[in-house]
């Protein structure tokens, strides 16, 4: 093994420069603890894709806030708000439902502040998440999985659960606009910062649409001619919602992607509806050739949600020209699903083997 790069450690380079075309990022000062390391993600320069469309193609390594998502942002939101309002005080607890990202970042959150997470998710959700949480701290109700409308709904029970707790709160993630808060104070700024305002659209995918609007809300503030995109996974049903002029059509069909997709307008979206440029929806054969692709051509491991996103600045590229710059999110790694994303097994069970150009089959390594 080259010794190279310990004899440059060994000399105290004083400079972040490495190699004549390489400059490594140096954070100057310490941060303070888990919450401090929150946000200020890299904005990466997808180089394939950036060639394939001739447009900038540029996006947030959201998987590098230290929780391991963009739900990071969210969560120090949720949990900030609440103490400013007076909900919650030393020692008290809070309660989400979700069966995700979220309930990551609000267990680290918690564990940062000195209070007991509570999370109800669906009894569907896989024990490895389950496992995840609990390992962080959190105490975890699975509960049976039924709809929205059934007041047995993990949704439901949480809030429930709060409300017969002394010092408690629920944070409520999909109508707390404190979770859109978070992209209006920090997703936005940094983009704009980033791009020094050069950038012409937006696009993501939602699930409480808080990273899609308050990023859009900030960034139209600062430029009304940046176009924002919203993508939707299969099942979701914003699209039609959105070609439709506002009709709320019954949710179909499901998705492999996870975190995104809505049956309603959320709170967290509802005073941005009409930042929507256009919303438009992605096939799961999109999303997954993507995660290939990005692994591949260029090392970046992302889920099905970021590769959504990544497949939806393509889309975007087409719609706007040559020479633009587009931005989006890279929400999570893939570490979360890469039983499911590279197991043969899944993929075939989803038809999804053929989605995967037959260079990048030799990725599926899991059975
Ligand atoms: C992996 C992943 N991607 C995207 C999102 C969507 O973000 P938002 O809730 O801000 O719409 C989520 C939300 O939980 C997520 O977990």
């Amino acid at each position: 093994m080259s010794c190279l790069r310990y004899k440059r450690i060994a000399c105290k380079i004083p400079s972040p420069r490495l190699f004549s075309t390489f400059k490594l990022q140096v954070f100057e000062k310490p941060v303070d603890g888990f919450l401090g390391a929150i946000g200020n993600t890299p904005l990466l320069k997808i180089k394939s894709l950036s060639e394939e469309t001739s447009c900038n193609i540029l996006a947030k390594a959201e998987f590098m806030n230290p929780g391991g998502s963009v739900k990071d942002r969210a969560a120090l939101y949720v949990v900030l708000d609440a103490e400013e309002k007076g909900l919650l005080k030393p020692g008290g607890t809070v309660v989400e439902g979700t069966a995700g990202n979220t309930g990551i970042g609000l267990a680290h959150v918690c564990r940062a502040r000195g209070y007991r997470c509570v999370i109800f998710m669906p009894n569907t959700q896989s024990q490895e998440k389950i496992d995840l949480l609990k390992m962080l701290g959190a105490e975890v109700h699975p509960v049976p999985a039924v709809a929205f409308e059934n007041p047995q709904n993990y949704n439901h029970q949480a809030k429930r659960f709060a409300e017969n707790l002394e010092n408690a709160v629920w944070t409520n993630q999909f109508d707390n606009t404190a979770n859109r808060r978070a992209h209006i104070e920090t997703t936005g700024p940094e983009i704009w910062a980033q791009t020094q305002g050069h950038l012409d659209a937006f696009t993501c995918a939602t699930g409480t649409g808080g990273s899609f609007a308050g990023t859009s809300r900030f960034l139209k503030s600062k430029s009304s001619s940046i176009k924002c995109y919203l993508a939707d996974p299969p099942g979701s049903v914003l699209t039609s919602y959105f070609a439709t002029g506002g009709q709320l059509t019954e949710r179909s069909g499901s998705s492999i992607t996870e975190g995104i997709g809505q049956g309603r307008v959320t709170d967290n979206l509802k005073g941005d509806v009409e930042l929507v440029e256009e919303a438009f929806t992605l096939p799961d054969e999109k999303s997954i050739e993507m995660v290939y692709k990005l692994l591949h051509y260029d090392g970046i491991y992302v889920g099905a949600s970021s590769a959504l996103n990544a497949a939806a600045a393509v889309e975007v590229a087409r719609r706007v020209g040559p020479g633009k710059t587009i931005v989006t999110l890279l929400c999570d790694g893939a570490y979360r699903y890469q039983s499911r994303l590279f197991s043969r097994n899944w993929l075939e069970s989803k038809g999804l083997v053929d989605a995967i150009p037959a260079h990048l089959q030799k990725y599926i390594v899991l059975p």
